[in-house]
């Protein structure tokens, strides 16, 4: 039976850290499904649609990895999409709580359901969503920690925004 594991997150948008993650989680799974949160009730500085381009232009010399989006409970989504993983990447100590929790949830809401963590990069420890799009509203560079198709969308949402 193949390995597959759910990668899921708001990807808004996809930085270097995930695609970090992703490379060390295909060494352990034979499938990675992304799964994008379609939350509407959530903020999110790209629209859904423009989540799911950036990650399949940084994903497309990957065969066996899949961009989906999805609402409702993650392991809910993993058990429908037949996966016996949820891959999570920790950075600094200050992530681990919030993870901690949410696996501990996740196991109780499906013991089936496996939380694999893996460590990131040490070059992606800093590295988050919310910070890279920090620097880049106030013209900060951020250049080699997203991909350079998403750093030129970020550079143009905040143009259009000021
Ligand atoms: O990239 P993020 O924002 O850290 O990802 C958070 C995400 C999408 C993994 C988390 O919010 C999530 O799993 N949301 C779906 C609802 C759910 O299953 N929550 C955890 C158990 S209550």
């Amino acid at each position: 039976m193949p390995k597959i594991a759910i990668y899921p997150g708001s990807f808004d948008p996809v930085t270097n850290g995930h695609l970090d993650i992703i490379e060390r989680g295909l060494k352990l799974f034979d499938k990675i499904i992304i799964a994008i949160l379609t939350n509407p009730d959530k903020k999110f500085l790209f629209t859904l649609e423009e989540r799911v381009q950036m990650l399949e232009a940084s994903m497309k010399k990957f065969s066996n990895v899949e961009i989906s989006t999805f609402d409702g409970l993650t392991v809910d989504y993993a058990a429908q999409r037949k996966a016996q993983g949820i891959l999570r990447g920790l950075r600094a100590m200050s992530d681990f709580e919030y993870e901690f929790q949410m696996a501990l949830m996740n196991r109780r809401l499906n013991r089936e359901i496996q939380t694999v963590f893996l460590m990131t990069g040490m070059r992606w420890i800093y590295t988050s969503s919310s910070i890279i799009k920090e620097a880049a509203q106030f013209g900060g560079s951020i250049k080699g920690m997203v991909p350079p198709g998403v750093e030129k969308r970020i550079k143009e949402k905040y143009a259009r925004k000021s």
